[in-house]
Order: structure tokens, then sequence, then C-alpha cells
């Protein structure tokens, strides 16, 4: 059994404690409610919480202390992927093979629906873990991490940005909540050394910008039905993308340094990281 046998399992876990937390459909406000659940439950690849179960399996953490926090990320995500969406911001109407949030309900519901998520995920993680991650979560989330990361990425549409500039836009906007999950997973340890977290932090780190490198691949030459979202978005509005400053070819091969750079990373861990490994192949070569 490889950790390719487990991913459907660790889906699972976290889809459960989603919908545990979430609140029920017909409790008011129903229709924020709706939107939340529509937002976050039945869909997305769930790559953070994977992260999560994959970097407790590195160090001998059960999953069952983890359910909380891979919960909390993904709520986040989802919010993130709510905000991104809007017409303010990225404007598409396609999300994991549905309308998008404010498609389905509408905008003001759908920006709601992500301030509550985010605010759901702080409680989540709160109910069951120690402040430092909490505080690891909102730094992750807000100005200095994924919002922020955002904010670079609008200011960055038709603008040729440099490679050093646009890395630091993708570590923030998709690169800090990857880290912030192996981080998540690592906290949970009880006695893990500074230097095995460090590591931890450079695998998420490399991953990361795989992770977003090859998203702007696939918007390029991408498939929308097996997306799920709409290819030629980033072309649209002009984006800052690897593609637009690499080529297509230059950009699978910043893919594969950066997967090298994650992989190497892992070396402290010898064969406990296999998990981690499986899963920088699978971001790296997925089609959606
Ligand atoms: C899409 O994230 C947005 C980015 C940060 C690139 P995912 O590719 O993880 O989206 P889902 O959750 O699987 O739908
Ligand atoms: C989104 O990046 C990153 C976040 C949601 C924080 P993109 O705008 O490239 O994501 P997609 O391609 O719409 O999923
Ligand atoms: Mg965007
Ligand atoms: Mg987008
Ligand atoms: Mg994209």
């Amino acid at each position: 059994m490889d950790f390719s046998d487990r991913v459907g399992e660790y889906q699972a876990r976290v889809e459960a404690a989603m919908d545990r937390w979430l609140p029920d459909p017909d409790v008011s406000p129903a229709r924020l409610h709706q939107a939340m659940r529509y937002a976050v439950l039945g869909g997305g690849k769930r790559v953070r919480p994977l992260l999560i179960y994959a970097t407790g399996e590195t160090l001998g953490i059960p999953a069952a202390q983890l359910d909380s926090a891979a919960a909390a990320v993904e709520m986040i995500h989802a919010y993130s992927l709510i905000h991104d969406d809007l017409p303010a911001m990225d404007d598409d109407d396609l999300r994991r093979g549905r309308p998008t949030c404010h498609r389905a309900y509408d905008e003001a519901t759908a920006i709601l629906a992500g301030d509550a998520l985010q605010a759901l995920a702080l409680e989540v993680l709160a109910a069951d873990a120690h402040l430092t991650m909490v505080g690891l979560l909102a730094r992750a989330s807000g100005s200095r991490g994924m919002a922020g990361g955002q904010a670079l990425d609008l200011d960055a549409e038709g603008q040729l940005l440099t490679l050093e500039e646009l890395e630091a836009v993708h570590a923030l906007k998709t690169g800090a909540l990857i880290v912030a999950s192996v981080l998540l997973a690592a906290d949970a340890a009880a006695d893990l050394a500074p230097e095995h977290r460090d590591a931890l932090a450079r695998f998420g780190t490399a991953i990361g910008l795989a992770f977003q490198i090859r998203d702007d691949i696939l918007d390029v030459e991408g498939d929308t039905a097996v997306l799920g979202k709409q290819q030629g978005a980033d072309a649209r509005l002009a984006k800052s993308t690897f593609p637009a400053l690499l080529g297509l070819d230059g950009a699978k091969r910043r893919v594969e340094e950066a997967k090298a750079d994650a992989l190497a990373a892992l070396a402290p861990f010898g064969d406990d990281a296999e998990p981690l490994r499986w899963l920088a192949s699978y971001i790296v070569d997925r089609n959606h």
C-alpha cells in the first residue's frame, strides 16, 4: 500500500470533518449557509489536507489529530476561491465543474460566504489546536500571506514582472497556505527537531511554487471540461504567469526544478517521507 491507496480515504475524512462543522443548510441565514456548503463540499482535489495527512504520516502523527487542521486549511482555501472568482477579481463563472458561488447565488452572498468560511476555519482550528497554530494559519491567510499575494496578482495584471517578483507573488497567493499546511502538521508533532521543521518548510515553499506554476501551465494547455474551470482565463486578463514570462517550455523546466528542490528538502526523513514524495509528483503531473 502506498499513499495513493489512502488518498480517497483522506479526502473522505476532511469532507466529513467539514460537513460536521458547517452549519446545516436550513439554519438561518439559510442562503448564506447553503452558499458556504456549496463552495466547500463535493469538489476539489483537497491537496492542502492531503499535504497535512502526508506530513502526518511522515512524522508518525495519527490522522485523527489532524482533522481539524485539514478542515480549517481547506475552508480558508475555499473562501479564497470564492473571492478569487468574483467580478472584482478574476471574474470567473466556472469552478470545480459548476457555476462559481456568486453565479449560483449572488455577489453579496458569495462575499459573505467567504468571510464566514474564513472565520469558521479559525474557529475549527482554535477548538482543537495550540494558539500558535491558529496564529500560523491566520498569518498565512492575511496580507502577508494569501490575501497579500492576491493583491499583488491583481496589481500585476498587464505588467511584465521579473522572475523574482513573480515568484514572490506565487509564494504569497498560493505558497503561504501550502507551507502552512505542512507546518500545521509539523506543529502537531510532539518533539520535532527545529532542523526537521525547517526542512518541511523548504519542502512546502518549493512544492507551493511548483503547484502554482503547474496551475499557470494548465490555464494555457488544459481542457476546460477536465479542469472544471475556464481554460485561458489568465490570458484574457493579461495575468502575470510563468508561461507568460518564460514560455511553456521554460515554465515546465521551472516546475521540475522546484520539484527537485522539494524532494531534496525531504532527504533527512528518508523513506518516511514517501507520502510527500508521492504528493510532489501528483502536484507536478496533474492535469486538473
Ligand atoms: C486552485 O487551487 C487555486 C490555486 C491556488 C492555484 P486548487 O487547484 O487546489 O483547486 P481545487 O481545490 O482542487 O479546486
Ligand atoms: C488563485 O490563483 C490563488 C488563490 C485563490 C489564492 P488563480 O487565480 O490562478 O486560481 P484559479 O486558476 O482561478 O483556480
Ligand atoms: Mg486569481
Ligand atoms: Mg482565478
Ligand atoms: Mg490559475
